[in-house]
């Protein structure tokens, strides 16, 4: 009994060391160690005593702790238990959230302009939705533009004036898409207030495609084409943005980024690893946190003392991860599996109008943006927490800010 208590509180101590060293970071991705200088990654390689040790350095003195660069291994039991328990308990920690998400959003949505990409399934809809009836101009920028019309005329439906929705032709399979995009929204001279890249995918049945422009599809479609499109409708979103009242770019990220420990960027279409669909996945979750977090340092936003920001940035960037919700995400899976997950799981997961809390919180809430950092990352609970470590490296983020431009053929010297 003794010995398994020990095992609790040990692993109990990692986990919380992970989460006060990585609040710590910014350069590196700190890793706890022995104070023999072991790297822990397992229970195996730690006492009790060599953790009391470690406290004891880290505490009273910053230069005897040990900082180490993040080894893949290390992601292991810690990111299972924290995604484990984040689909668990969802429901539990987000009990002090209104169902309705209506009830989440912010004063000031009333005559204000939102592009919401994938609004034709899942989280998209609910929250294009939502800012329609609220009274914002919504753009639904989706691929099968039938679909966005056909969810336009059915809200209108129930309304007495038809809401101020339009929808426009936006696959993010193709950067040319993007680019086309792009231009016929700047061409209506119109400010955006908010770019809600929502639409993203996860092909759980661990294929692996290609974009039409040849990139690994999670990466393509997650992260390349939505950082594109936030690039290119930067005038637009300037144009909105004021320093009391910034425009915004909301990301839906996931906490599954937490499974990337760090970026390949000389394999990103894993060409000279093993492929996995949930390494895709959250290798291109990662880069969605790096990239908002270089965008914002680059737009003027600065970390101040106490965890706020300095500047006086126009346009500020968050990402959130909305919860674990039963949408159309599992659509690449075999039929029965589909039917037998959401019968299943729809006891414990989200449902799209609670995912879509987080997202509207983030878009809308003044909160949003005070006192939360640079490019804040928000849970489910519509809080602001730390993402994993490796998100919070900024050399790092340089580093894929650099590959990016060169990807989408930007000039080295871009500014945003
Ligand atoms: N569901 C979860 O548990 C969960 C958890 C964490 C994060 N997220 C994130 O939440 C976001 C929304 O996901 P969801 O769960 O609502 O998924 P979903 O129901 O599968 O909806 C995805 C949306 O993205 C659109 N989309 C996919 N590929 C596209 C492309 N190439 N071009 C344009 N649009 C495209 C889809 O359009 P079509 O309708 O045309 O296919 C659909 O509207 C994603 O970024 C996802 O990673 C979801």
């Amino acid at each position: 009994m003794h010995a398994f208590k020990d095992m609790i509180r040990i692993y109990m101590r990692i986990l919380t060391k992970r989460y006060v060293l990585s609040c710590n970071s910014h350069d590196v991705h700190c890793q706890p160690v022995t104070s023999e200088g072991v790297q822990i990654r397992s229970l195996r390689d730690c006492s009790l005593q060599s953790l009391e040790a470690i406290d004891e350095t880290s505490s009273t003195n910053n230069h005897t702790r040990r900082i180490q660069r993040h080894s893949d291994s290390a992601m292991g039991l810690g990111t299972w238990f924290d995604v484990v328990d984040d689909v668990m308990l969802q429901r539990w920690h987000t009990r002090h959230l209104p169902t309705d998400p209506a009830e989440v959003l912010g004063p000031d949505v009333k005559g204000k302009t939102f592009i919401v990409t994938g609004p034709t399934s899942g989280i998209g809809t609910t929250t294009a939705e939502t800012l329609a009836r609220a009274g914002a101009r919504v753009v639904l920028a989706c691929r099968t533009v039938k679909r966005g019309q056909a969810l336009i005329d059915s809200w209108n439906s129930t309304e007495s004036e038809p809401l101020r929705c339009e929808v426009m032709h936006l696959d993010l399979d193709s950067l040319d898409s993007v680019r086309a995009f792009a231009s016929a929204f700047l061409a209506k001279g119109e400010p955006l207030h908010c770019l809600l890249n929502n639409a993203g995918v996860f092909d759980m049945s661990g294929a692996f495609n290609r974009t039409k422009d040849g990139h690994e599809s999670h990466y393509g479609t997650n992260f390349l084409a939505p950082a594109l499109l936030s690039l290119l409708l930067m005038p637009s979103l300037k144009s909105a943005g004021t320093a009391s009242a910034p425009a915004r770019v909301v990301f839906v990220c996931s906490k599954l980024h937490q499974f990337c420990p760090r970026l390949s960027l000389d394999d990103l279409g894993f060409e000279r690893r093993s492929y996995g669909a949930r390494a895709a996945y959250a290798q291109s979750k990662l880069a969605e946190i790096q990239f908002t977090r270089e965008l914002e340092r680059r737009l003027g936003v600065m970390d101040g003392e106490d965890g706020s920001v300095r500047g006086d940035a126009t346009v500020r960037c968050v990402t959130v991860h909305p919860g674990n919700i039963v949408t159309g995400v599992v659509r690449t899976l075999p039929y029965v599996v589909q039917v037998a997950y959401k019968i299943i799981m729809s006891r414990v997961l989200l449902t799209p109008s609670e995912g879509a809390r987080a997202s509207l919180y983030a878009a809308t809430r003044g909160e949003a943006l005070t006192g939360t950092g640079r490019a804040p990352y928000f849970t489910s609970e519509c809080v602001a927490k730390s993402p994993s470590p490796p998100a919070l490296d900024d050399e790092a983020a340089a580093k894929l800010w650099d590959a990016t431009l060169a990807t989408l053929g930007l000039p080295k010297d871009f500014k945003p």
